[in-house]
């Protein structure tokens, strides 16, 4: 039996930054509404000529160089998004020749704000099992094309940004669990019931003969809505309760782990979290101010940041967790 291990990140969100104030001249909200109950200052959004796999493709060139490996031996392209440049087929097709690959499975996840721990979880098994040896996991978004920029979407459209982060896992031999990198588990969760708590109803087939029309249009049917507090609260509940568990299954404590890369949806999630669970503020890495929710590239633009700011090196025990749209959630637990 194998096991794997993250050998190389990277990140890439484009340059136009967007401030609060910029939205505050786009809908009815303010710099300090927004600050008090997120904690986001800014974000990214694309101009109008960049697609999803433009930032998913330079987040995994610099992965492939901080792995330092030839991209040839990539044998699986997994990509986690909720925006992909179209709808069918996945932003792995599109990314694969943007790579200069060909042949190799392009699989999307699309598990929205856990999709890149399902990601990890998925290329974990696929290493484990033999079937591939190293796999290129994408989390990319492109959100400013699909939100609602009136003050109807308001609630929703200042949290979100665009960015891309990129890993590259790998098959590896562990001689010592307490030294060696590797991933130690992964554990998904899923509550459907929970599905239109955050979610966008089309296009898709429930919404008639084809699947989307003028009316939805004009409703916003298009856009993602959101029952924020019910978010929130499920948000902390599930987050601590997966990690936790994870820590547990793993015969570990939370004193055990350096460092702690959660989604970031929003800043005051995670400091309710390490609230909770007594986490030293230090040990949580955020980059929610700067970037807002990118969803599933939000944990590993943090990797890639951690990795450059010299808070995340080798040998240290991480413990990473999500929650969002489906209800998912999920966790990892990984020596770097
Ligand atoms: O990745 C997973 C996905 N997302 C999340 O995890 C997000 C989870 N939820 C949240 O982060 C929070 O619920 C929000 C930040 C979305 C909202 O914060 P809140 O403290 O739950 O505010 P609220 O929804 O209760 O709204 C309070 C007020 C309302 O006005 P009234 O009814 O009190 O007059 C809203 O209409 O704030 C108003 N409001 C805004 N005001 C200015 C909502 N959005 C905005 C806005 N600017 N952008």
């Amino acid at each position: 039996m194998y096991n794997s291990e993250i050998i190389g990140s990277g990140m890439f969100v484009p340059p136009r930054v967007v401030t609060n104030h910029d939205l505050a001249a786009l809908m009815d909200t303010s710099h300090d509404w927004i600050i008090q109950r997120s904690g986001i200052e800014e974000r990214r959004w694309v101009t109008e000529d960049l697609v999803t796999t433009d930032l998913a493709l330079k987040a995994s060139e610099e992965a492939i160089r901080s792995a330092g490996i030839d991209k040839k031996e990539i044998d699986c392209i997994l990509f986690a998004t909720l925006s992909p440049d179209h709808d069918i087929p996945g932003g792995g097709c599109f990314l694969q020749p943007k790579l200069g690959l060909t042949d190799i499975p392009a699989i999307d996840v699309r598990q929205a704000c856990s999709g890149f721990l399902y990601g990890l979880s998925i290329a974990d098994a696929f290493i484990r099992s033999g079937q591939y040896k190293t796999i290129l996991l994408v989390g990319a978004e492109v959100h400013s094309k699909g939100l609602d920029k009136t003050t109807k979407g308001r609630d929703v459209s200042v949290l979100f940004g665009d960015g891309a982060g990129a890993v590259v896992v790998r098959r590896t031999q562990v001689r010592d669990p307490k030294t060696d990198s590797h991933i130690f588990s992964t554990h998904l969760f899923t509550e459907g019931s929970s599905a239109k708590e955050l979610w966008i109803p089309g296009p898709g087939s429930a919404l008639g003969a084809q699947r989307i029309n003028k009316e939805h249009i004009e409703e916003g049917l298009h856009y993602p809505q959101m029952n924020g507090k019910k978010v929130f609260a499920n948000a902390v509940r599930r987050i601590s309760e997966c990690l936790l568990q994870a820590l547990e299954f793993n015969q570990l404590t939370l004193d055990d782990v350096d460092l702690f890369l959660f989604h970031q949806a929003n800043l005051r999630i995670n400091q309710m979290i390490a609230q909770e669970l007594k986490i030293p503020p230090e040990t949580v890495f955020n980059t929610i101010q700067r970037y807002g929710n990118t969803t599933a590239a939000t944990i590993p633009i943090g990797m890639a940041e951690a990795v450059k700011a010299g808070k995340l090196k080798k040998g240290m025990l991480v413990g990473s967790a999500a929650f969002g749209s489906g209800f998912t959630w999920a966790s990892a637990v990984y020596r770097w």
